[in-house]
C-alpha cells in the first residue's frame, strides 16, 4: 500500500464525523481568509472531502477543488456537482489548464505526502497557472523535528474544544494500529525546515515570501504565503 492508495481507500484519518465537520470547518475559515477578491478563482490543491467547500465557493468566483484519489473525487461531485461555482479536477485536469488562470493556491497537508521532486514540479505548475500577482500559500508543513506524540496531543488539545475527546482517545488508540501508523513508519513523512521550503518556493520563482498562520489546529506546523511576480 502507498499514501496513494492510503488516500484512496476508506481510513479512519478522523476520530469522528463531529472531528472530520470541524477540521473541514476551520481549513474552510482560514482559506477564506486569503481570497483576496469576491470574483477570484482558487485552487485547493489536495483538497480531501473539503466538507465546507461551499462556503469557500460564496467567497470567491470559482473553487477548483483538485483530488489525485478518485475515489474521493466521486464524494466531492456527489456533494458539490450541482454548485456552478465548483468544479471537481484531477491533477492532471490541472496539468492542462490555461497559464494564468488562477489568482490563489492552497496546499494545505499536502506537500509532507509528496516527494521533493514531486513538491518541485508542482511549484512549477502552480507558478504557471497563477496570474501574474497571484497568490499561493502551502500549509500544514512538518518541520522535521516535530514527533508524532506533538501530533496527538495537539489532536487532543482540538478533541478537547471540540467536544469530540473520548472519540479522538478511542482513535489514537486504533491509529496506533492502523495503516497509517504502518504507512508513516515505512514511507516516511516529507518533512522541511522553514528555510529548506522558503528556497524551493523562491526557486520555483515566487516572490515576497512571509509565514501566516498556521491552517488548521497543529501551531507546530508552519504555512508559507508567496506570490507570483506582477508582470
Ligand atoms: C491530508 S489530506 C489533506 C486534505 C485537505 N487539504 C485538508 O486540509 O484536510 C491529503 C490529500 O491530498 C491528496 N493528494 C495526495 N497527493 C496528491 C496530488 N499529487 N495531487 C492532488 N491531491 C493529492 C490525497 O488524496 C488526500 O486526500
Amino acid at each position: 500500500m502507498s499514501w496513494r492508495d492510503f488516500w484512496n481507500g476508506e481510513h479512519a484519518i478522523y476520530v469522528s464525523p463531529r472531528h472530520k465537520a470541524l477540521h473541514y470547518r476551520a481549513v474552510a475559515t482560514d482559506l477564506i481568509g486569503h481570497v483576496p477578491a469576491a470574483d477570484a478563482v482558487v485552487l485547493d490543491h489536495g483538497c480531501g472531502e473539503a466538507l465546507d467547500a461551499g462556503r469557500v465557493a460564496a467567497a470567491c468566483g470559482r473553487l477548483y477543488l483538485c483530488e489525485a484519489a478518485p475515489t474521493v473525487r466521486e464524494k466531492l461531485r456527489a456533494r458539490f456537482g450541482r454548485d456552478d461555482a465548483i468544479a471537481v479536477v484531477s491533477p492532471e485536469e490541472v496539468e492542462a489548464m490555461a497559464p494564468a488562470t488562477l489568482d490563489l493556491v492552497v496546499a494545505n497537508s499536502l506537500v509532507q505526502y509528496l516527494s521533493q521532486g514531486e513538491l518541485k514540479a508542482l511549484l512549477a505548475t502552480w507558478r504557471d497557472r497563477l496570474k501574474p500577482g497571484g497568490t499561493l500559500i502551502v500549509a500544514d508543513v512538518i518541520p522535521p523535528d516535530v514527533s508524532p506524540l506533538t501530533d496527538a496531543s495537539e489532536l487532543l488539545a482540538f478533541a478537547w474544544h471540540g467536544g469530540f475527546l473520548s472519540a479522538a482517545l478511542a482513535g489514537l488508540v486504533r491509529t496506533a494500529f492502523s495503516d497509517y501508523r504502518k504507512l508513516r513508519a515505512r514511507y516516511g513523512l516529507s518533512t522541511y525546515t522553514a528555510e529548506a521550503i522558503t528556497d524551493l518556493i523562491r526557486e520555483a520563482g515566487f516572490v515576497d515570501l512571509r509565514r501566516p498562520e498556521n491552517f488548521g489546529h497543529n501551531p507546530h506546523r508552519m504555512t508559507f504565503k508567496a506570490a507570483k511576480p506582477a508582470e
